[in-house]
């Protein structure tokens, strides 16, 4: 039996626990620091190492132990804390980049200096800033339409865009000055108009593989209100596809996947093994890229691996092996919808240490465990996301219904948000979309 080594314990591991499991029978060790009941449940004879994600003796006394056939690594931290060279060091291959491409998402700014230098499509008007010199003019030049991006790794909380978050000039000068004091570096973009979109592909470090599209919806509140959160919920389409794209536009971002990873192998003399997840946005003429990052979303991975046909080993170990070139990865032609359960106050004064109960869960209804703490008397809150319910139908309407009911059957301090995946809010960005392509 294959043993797999996963780093991570939210419910994106969680996911990805399962789909290893479903593939085939396999030993996992998972590395998390609080005890995901989830992944518990699915480590098939492996152990669960209650450590930090980015605790390297931890992860290193592990492996050596245990020598796992390969590694998969859920978060971003890790993947920047230069994990996955550590265990390359101890000859354990992981289905995940190594720190020189994970840039690709820790570094907004080599991500978008890798797009202009090889000629991509993609990438608005930007510019890279180090200091304040020059500042006010871009910003004057954007005309208050602008997005400012912090240059690490925030939490999701590092990007800023005018009219969302600042208003006028003055503020996005006064953010950028912040972030400058902050890592010494700082993107100022031109702001896009259109409908933002999830397009992850498998990639062995030349050849990709495409997943279903998916819409993940950052605000917390109903009708796209409140602050950012790490995502509340997600939706994608039976056909791969979604309601407000056209095929070109998901071919469009297709290639500049396999375009960045090229340039990215050129650049670096390193091959980007494993999720290369692309934000994109539909606007009134094609497909820009908003931002990658170097492992699978969440909510985004329950959407994905809940329809997955192919075998999960299988795809690990032709990433691993660079062997993906021909490999069909196939999907099933269902519709999923996610509703994250997130804790009364989440994200900026969650409720924590609170006891939830799950009731009954409808058939087709899955659920993912992210930030709980499972004790002997039950699930308590730890904080953040708590749990992910995915409903999964032949349409749209069905997978939200079931998410629905399963999100309903939670009992505790918690809110979800009521509209991701129905059909008012889908119809409204179809609506907005075809006014501005006209
Ligand atoms: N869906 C947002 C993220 O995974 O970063």
């Amino acid at each position: 039996m294959k043993k797999i080594l996963l780093i991570g314990n939210g419910a994106r591991e969680h996911a990805i626990a399962e789909t290893l499991q479903r593939s085939e029978a396999v030993e996992i060790f998972a590395v998390g620091k609080t005890k995901n009941p989830g992944i518990f449940g699915l480590l098939g004879g492996g152990e669960y190492l209650m450590k930090d994600v980015c605790d390297a003796d931890a992860i290193r006394e592990l492996a050596i132990r245990v020598k796992p056939d390969f590694a998969v690594v859920g978060p971003e931290a890790p993947i920047a804390a230069g994990i996955v060279d550590m265990l390359l060091d101890l000859g354990v291959h992981s289905a995940s980049p190594l720190q020189t491409v994970g840039r690709l998402e820790s570094s907004k700014a080599f991500t978008r200096d890798l797009v202009e230098k090889y000629g991509i499509p993609g990438n608005p008007e930007y510019k890279v800033f180090y200091d304040e010199n020059g500042l006010a003019e871009f910003f004057e030049k954007l005309g208050g339409e602008y997005v400012v991006k912090a240059d690490g790794l925030k939490g999701g909380k590092g990007v800023k865009v005018s009219g969302d978050h600042l208003n006028g000039v003055a503020e996005g000068i006064a953010y950028a000055k912040e972030c400058l004091a902050d890592c010494g570096r700082v993107v100022i973009e031109e702001k896009f108009v259109g409908q933002e979109f999830s397009l992850m592909s498998f990639c062995d470090g030349v050849n990709t593989a495409e997943m279903p599209c998916v819409q993940d919806h950052k605000r917390a509140y109903e009708g796209d209100k409140g602050p950012n959160t790490g995502g509340m919920g997600t939706y994608s389409d039976a056909n791969h596809s979604l309601p407000f794209l056209k095929t070109s536009d998901v071919e469009e971002a297709a290639d500049i996947t396999r375009k960045v990873a090229a340039a990215l192998l050129k650049e670096t003399g390193c091959e980007f093994k494993g999720v290369m997840y692309g934000g994109f946005i539909a606007v009134k003429n094609g497909v820009r890229l908003i931002e990658y990052n170097a492992r699978f979303g969440d909510p985004e991975a329950m959407n994905v691996l809940s329809t997955l046909k192919t075998n999960f080993v299988d795809v690990c170990e032709a990433i691993i092996r660079g062997e993906m070139k021909g490999m069909k990865v196939e999907f099933e032609n269902k519709a999923t919808v996610c509703k994250y359960l997130v804790p009364n106050g989440y994200p900026d004064n969650a409720v924590k240490g609170v006891k939830i109960e799950i009731g009954n869960l409808p058939a087709g209804v899955k659920a993912y465990y992210a930030s709980v703490d499972a004790r002997e008397d039950g699930l308590y809150l730890a904080g953040s996301r708590a749990v992910a319910m995915i409903g999964m139908g032949s349409d749209i309407a069905e997978a939200e219904k079931l998410a629905e009911e399963g999100a309903a059957a939670v009992k505790g301090p918690v809110f979800y948000r009521k509209d991701i995946g129905t059909k008012a809010l889908i119809d409204e960005r179809v609506e907005m979309m075809k006014g501005l392509r006209g």
